[in-house]
């Protein structure tokens, strides 16, 4: 399987190692080898992990125009022209994999519809949530349930900056700092901290669980540059904990609300507990009840995490399909040192 990566940031580079680092146990998976054949980048004079050498490109016609390559991964991130390209990769017939959260909320719909009209896949699990499935398990896991709520911590630049404001007593402007230096915060952070990051996650889940699109503009929206470290610590005191809270819900008409605002969570609440980088995500279906996703929401490695498991499945992945081998358990000693958790 030959791979264009369009962009070498964050996720990018998390990509490149990963397919580096589990490469023969994912070529045993899906059998056969991946290769990153070229890399599209912008800058000229930024240095570069050494596993690109060799594969830089500056053009994108580059990749898109290479018969050779049949999966194009797009992680350059905002709308433009990340749009074009992948609708020019679909065109040509190209498998998708994206980590863009914007042109998915917003083009979500005419894409899935080209990738269709084209027979490729267009996959785009690391738009939501970082490392957490949630794509795939509400596409096709929980595809029979009627889905009723939705409701989540969606970006772990906001829950990272107020998990450390209320822990450590830290300002705003340094802990964003601290964010944007650990690869969470988006290329613009206004769009994690006015809450339009969420927003879009929002519309994505909204697509896939209730069958409904919406546009991310459309969606009520409020972010936390509003709070301060005395609104943290009262909320503290009155036992409860500021998160920046995602909520989608279809009522008895078939109507959506949904809207993302920061929200009280009582400490009883599951959703108190997600700290730092995590994010959690709980879906309310007829047959299953209610499920909890939760993880890493952002950065390098978990991002990678959900990219390369989208490019893997681009060749419907199956284990099994590739052989699994039986194998013998530890002996019980070795493992009663677990019993406590
Ligand atoms: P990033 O660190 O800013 O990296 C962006 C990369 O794309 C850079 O290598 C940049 O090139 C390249 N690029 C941007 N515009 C380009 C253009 N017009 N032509 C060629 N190359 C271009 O971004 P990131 O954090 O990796 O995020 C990438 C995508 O993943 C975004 O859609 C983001 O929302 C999504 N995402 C990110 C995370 C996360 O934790 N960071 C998690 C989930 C999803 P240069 O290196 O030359 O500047
Ligand atoms: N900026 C995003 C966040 C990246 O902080 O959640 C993951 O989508």
């Amino acid at each position: 399987m030959k791979i264009g990566l369009m962009g070498l940031g964050t996720v990018g580079t998390g990509v490149v190692h990963l397919i580096d680092q589990n490469g023969r146990n994912i070529e045993k998976k899906i059998g056969e080898k991946i290769e990153i054949k070229k890399i599209l980048v912008k800058d000229p004079n930024k240095k570069r992990t050494p596993l690109a050498e060799g594969k830089i490109t500056f053009n994108a016609e580059d990749i898109l125009e290479d018969e050779e390559i049949d999966v194009v991964v797009e992680v350059m991130g905002k709308e433009h022209p990340a749009l074009e390209y992948i609708t020019k990769a679909l065109q040509k017939g190209k498998h998708v994999v994206t980590a863009n959260k914007e042109v998915i909320a917003k083009h979500g719909k005419e894409l899935i519809k080209l990738a269709t009209e084209k027979k490729v896949h267009l996959l785009y699990e690391a738009s939501v949530g970082g490392g957490i499935p949630i794509i795939r398990p509400l596409k096709q896991c929980l595809a029979a349930n009627k889905i009723y709520e939705i409701k989540g911590i969606l970006n772990g630049t906001t829950n990272y900056i107020l998990t450390e404001m209320k822990e450590k007593g830290l300002d705003f402007d340094d802990v964003l700092k601290d964010a944007q230096q650990k690869g969470y915060a988006e290329a613009d952070p206004t769009d994690d901290i006015e809450g339009f990051d969420a927003a879009r996650k929002l519309a994505i889940l909204c697509m896939l669980a209730f069958n409904k699109f919406v546009l991310p503009e459309k969606i009520y929206t409020k972010g936390i540059s509003f709070i301060s470290k005395s609104d943290i610590q009262y909320a503290e005191e009155m036992g409860y904990t500021i998160k920046l809270l995602a909520y989608a819900r279809i009522d008895e008409k078939e109507r959506l609300e949904a809207w993302v605002h920061p929200v009280m969570i009582r400490k009883t609440n599951p959703l108190n507990g997600v700290n730092g980088v995590f994010n959690a995500i709980l879906v309310d279906g007829n047959a299953v009840g209610e499920v909890m996703f939760y993880g890493q929401g952002a950065g390098m490695m978990p991002t990678a995490s959900a990219v390369v498991a989208d490019i893997m499945d681009v060749k419907n992945h199956i284990v099994i399909q590739n052989g699994c081998e039986e194998v013998d358990l530890i002996p019980i000693e070795d493992t009663f040192s677990k019993y406590y958790i």
